[in-house]
């Protein structure tokens, strides 16, 4: 039978994981919206798209949840960008409610799905998502880890001259300028970084990466990156469907693991059919798990601030 994924919110991250998804021939693509029209068109549109691109799948976009039913995987994107005036905590409160109310819809009709989490704040939402769905802690998914470091190759290898492909990195924790890019782990070709690059280089591209976001949102004024979140999230899509057991760094739900308790924080994992089907504990040294725990905290203090407000 064909493998079908639901995507939650039809805006630019969501109808780009459309479009890779179908792209890659992966499955079919449900795409959720609250403005009407706008997936029944997208989804339309990509599915003209078949014919000349040569994939063959099913694309759907609906209003409501029942076309999502049996999804093998859930990608919520869906949320409000910050708007002028919107503290953080407001944007915060606004986008758990949208999270909120797709979960509980998504996992009313695909009780056996996997899901993965984009919108942002993207570590608190983790949370909600985990809280409402009440699903196992390997079946919900956060997609930070795998855009960050994807930053973090494309400026080593940039910086370098070399295939990206050659360049492997490693971020761990909370999505934000709190990451931890862990120039230790991160390599190309198996070469250490810190025998290629002097200190202050690394420095001045770690930086770049735990900026990377916002450096998109400046150029673009009025949105924010969307071109590499959705090939990040159709990786982690494509190794769950597969089965392939990729190991890449994404948001789970620690129980102890790193020292912290009951949060999702980002570290590196096996996916796989199961979903999470191994949390991987580098040892790290001081000063990384000092800065893990300071990226720990920061999430903490987001899911403080909606269980102050929701219990
Ligand atoms: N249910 C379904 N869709 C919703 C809901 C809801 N309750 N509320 C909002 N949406 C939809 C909007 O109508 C919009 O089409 O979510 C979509 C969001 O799309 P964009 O505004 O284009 O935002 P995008 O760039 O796709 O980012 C989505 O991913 O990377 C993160 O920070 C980013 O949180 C943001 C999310």
């Amino acid at each position: 039978m064909r493998k079908k994924v639901t995507v939650i919110g039809a805006g630019n991250v969501g109808a780009n994981c459309a479009l890779r998804i179908a792209d890659k021939e992966l499955a079919d693509v449900v795409l959720v919206d609250v403005v009407e029209g706008v997936p029944q068109g997208k989804s339309l549109d990509l599915l003209q798209s078949g014919p000349v691109q040569g994939y063959d799948v099913m694309l759907t976009g609906a209003n409501d949840y029942e076309p999502t039913a049996n999804s093998d995987i859930v990608v919520i994107t869906a949320g409000f960008p910050r708007k002028p005036g919107m503290s953080r905590d407001d944007l915060l409160l606004a986008n758990y409610e949208v999270v909120r109310a797709a979960t509980e819809q998504a996992v009313k009709y695909s009780p056996n799905s996997i899901l993965i989490v984009v919108t942002n704040p993207l570590d608190a939402m983790c949370q909600t998502a985990h809280m409402v769905s009440k699903f196992s802690k390997n079946r919900v998914i956060g997609m930070a880890g795998v855009l960050d470091s994807a930053r973090f190759r494309t400026f080593i290898a940039q910086e370098l001259k070399v295939a990206v492909e050659n360049v492997t990195a490693v971020v761990m924790g909370g999505h934000g300028d709190t990451m931890v890019p862990l120039v230790r782990l991160s390599s190309v070709s198996g070469i250490p970084l810190s025998e290629l690059m002097d200190q202050a280089t690394i420095d001045r591209i770690v930086d770049r990466t735990r900026n990377g976001g916002a450096e998109i949102v400046k150029y673009l004024k009025t949105g924010s990156a969307y071109y590499a979140p959705s090939a990040a999230t159709v990786e982690m899509v494509e190794s769950i469907l597969k089965d392939k057991k990729k190991v890449l760094p994404c948001a789970a739900y620690l129980e102890g693991e790193y020292g912290i308790n009951g949060l999702f924080v980002g570290v590196p994992v096996k996916l796989g059919a199961r979903g999470i089907e191994q949390i991987y504990q580098v040892k790290l040294a001081a000063e990384e798990q000092a800065m893990l725990q300071k990226s720990a905290n920061a999430v903490k203090e987001l899911v403080d601030v909606i269980r102050q407000k929701h219990g």
